[in-house]
């Protein structure tokens, strides 16, 4: 499966200029491993055109999310019931850029800062959200998002079970010199069991992991032709 995904990369690499292609399309190393961050920002009509409502228990309304990542995260949420008692809901899916624009104005204004603002909330075009790809999630009758989360026994639970289901925690603690956000234990984000399971294993932010993969596949386009 990694092969074929190298493969894939270097066919997309070899391609170079894809014009008018989003950037999410360009950072698309294959399966869910889409990096978007204030270097890669999607545009502002990109919506993924799968979207389905995760049959998990919501804090509320209208939560979407891409579907093969809504499916994992019913798995997800079923394993941490059926394994350990515990009541997961989801918060936050699925953002259009209209809406993270809307989220992060209010920050901006609460904090009435921008540099404040951008440690929590991703500027429009910048979130993972967007993707359709992230869900935030708490403990039922939880405080809300905050950090103290990341002490839960559920969100501990979460930290290190995640990746079973294609997760990973996007931003840890002592990767906001990197990811560019505070430590935020409620966001997870799905890139696929596979993946998940080297980031869990590395232990490194989905940048460095895109980094590190991307060059991989150029170093073997450019020591000839495609890898096996
Ligand atoms: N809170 C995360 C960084 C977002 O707004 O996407
Ligand atoms: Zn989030």
């Amino acid at each position: 499966m990694l092969n074929r995904i190298v493969a894939i990369a270097a066919v997309l690499l070899s391609l170079g200029n894809l014009g008018a292609q989003t950037i999410a399309d360009r950072t698309n190393l294959g399966a869910s491993l889409f990096l978007v961050n204030r270097d890669f920002a999607l545009s502002q009509d990109y919506a993924p055109e799968d979207l389905v409502r995760p049959n998990v228990r919501t804090q509320y309304g209208n939560i979407t999310m891409r579907r093969e990542a809504a499916e994992a995260l019913e798995e997800l949420f079923k394993a941490a019931k059926e394994e350990q008692g515990f009541v997961l809901e989801a918060v936050s899916g699925y953002r259009s850029f209209a809406r993270q624009k809307a989220i992060y104005n209010r920050k901006i204004r609460n904090t009435g800062s921008v540099d404040k603002a951008q440690l929590l909330v991703a500027p429009p075009g910048t979130s993972e959200h967007q993707l359709g790809l992230a869900m935030d999630i708490g403990r039922k009758s939880g405080s809300g998002l905050n950090a103290s989360f990341g002490k839960t026994k559920e969100g501990l639970w979460v930290a290190e079970n995640a990746h079973r289901f294609g997760f990973v925690i996007r931003y840890k603690e002592e990767w906001t010199g990197i990811t560019g956000y505070a430590y935020e234990p409620w966001h997870i984000r799905y890139v696929g069991k596979e993946h998940a399971a080297q980031l869990y294993r590395l232990d490194v932010p989905l940048e460095i992991y895109v980094d590190a993969l991307s060059e991989a596949i150029l170093n073997q386009s450019l020591l000839g032709g495609l890898p096996q």
